[in-house]
C-alpha cells in the first residue's frame, strides 16, 4: 500500500511522512530528495538551469517509478498533484492524503523555513503572501481530490494513521 502525502510547500509532508512511516513500519520516500540525488543538484539550482517544465517531467517519472506493491509513505512535492495526470495516478495506486493548512500559517512557515525553495527566496513578505494565496487557490482544485483531507495544524502520526485506516481495506 502506498500512502501519498500531498499539500502546499511547508505543510509538513516530509516531517509527517517520516513519522507516519515509522509508526506504520513502512518505507519512506521523499520525491524531492530522490530528485536531488538522481540529478545531483538542489532543486532551486535545477529550476534556474533547466526550468520548471523539465523538473515536472522528471518528477512525473520518479513518481511512476515507485513500486506500488510495497508499503511506502511518499512525501510528494507541493506541485506534484498539479501536473500531468499525477493526481489521478496517485488516486489509482494508493491513498492520497491532503495535509491542509491556512495560507497565513504556510507563509509564516515558509519565511522561517531553512529549506531553500525556488520562487520563495527572492520574494518580500507581502509579495509572498499574495503569491501563496493565488497559488493555493489554483492548486486546491487538485489537492481537494485526495481521498482524505486532514487539518494539519495539530497533527500527530497516530492521528494520521487512524484517519487513513478505513482505506486500508479499499482496493485500488
Ligand atoms: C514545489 C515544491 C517543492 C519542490 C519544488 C517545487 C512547488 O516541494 O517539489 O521546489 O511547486 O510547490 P515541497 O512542497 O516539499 O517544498
Amino acid at each position: 500500500m502506498v500512502i501519498y502525502l500531498i499539500g502546499f510547500m511547508g505543510c509538513g509532508k516530509s516531517t509527517s511522512g517520516k513519522q507516519l512511516a515509522r509508526y506504520l513500519n513502512y518505507d519512506f520516500i521523499d520525491l524531492d530528495i530522490v530528485f536531488e540525488n538522481q540529478e545531483k543538484m538542489y532543486i532551486p539550482e535545477y529550476f534556474e538551469k533547466f526550468g520548471e517544465e523539465s523538473f515536472r517531467k522528471i518528477e512525473q517519472d520518479i513518481l511512476r517509478s515507485i513500486d506500488t506493491n510495497k508499503n511506502i509513505v511518499v512525501a510528494t512535492g507541493g506541485g506534484t498533484p498539479c501536473f500531468y495526470n499525477n493526481m489521478e495516478y496517485m488516486r489509482n495506486t494508493g491513498i492520497t492524503v491532503y495535509l491542509q493548512l491556512p495560507s497565513t500559517l504556510l507563509c509564516k512557515r515558509l519565511i522561517n523555513s531553512h529549506n531553500i525553495r525556488p520562487k520563495i527566496q527572492e520574494k518580500k513578505t507581502e509579495e509572498l503572501k499574495t503569491w501563496v494565496d493565488e497559488l493555493i487557490k489554483e492548486r486546491t482544485l487538485f489537492y481537494k481530490k485526495a481521498h482524505v483531507i486532514i487539518d494539519a495544524r495539530t497533527l500527530t502520526s497516530s492521528m494520521l494513521a487512524k484517519v487513513i485506516t478505513p482505506y486500508f481495506t479499499h482496493s485500488f
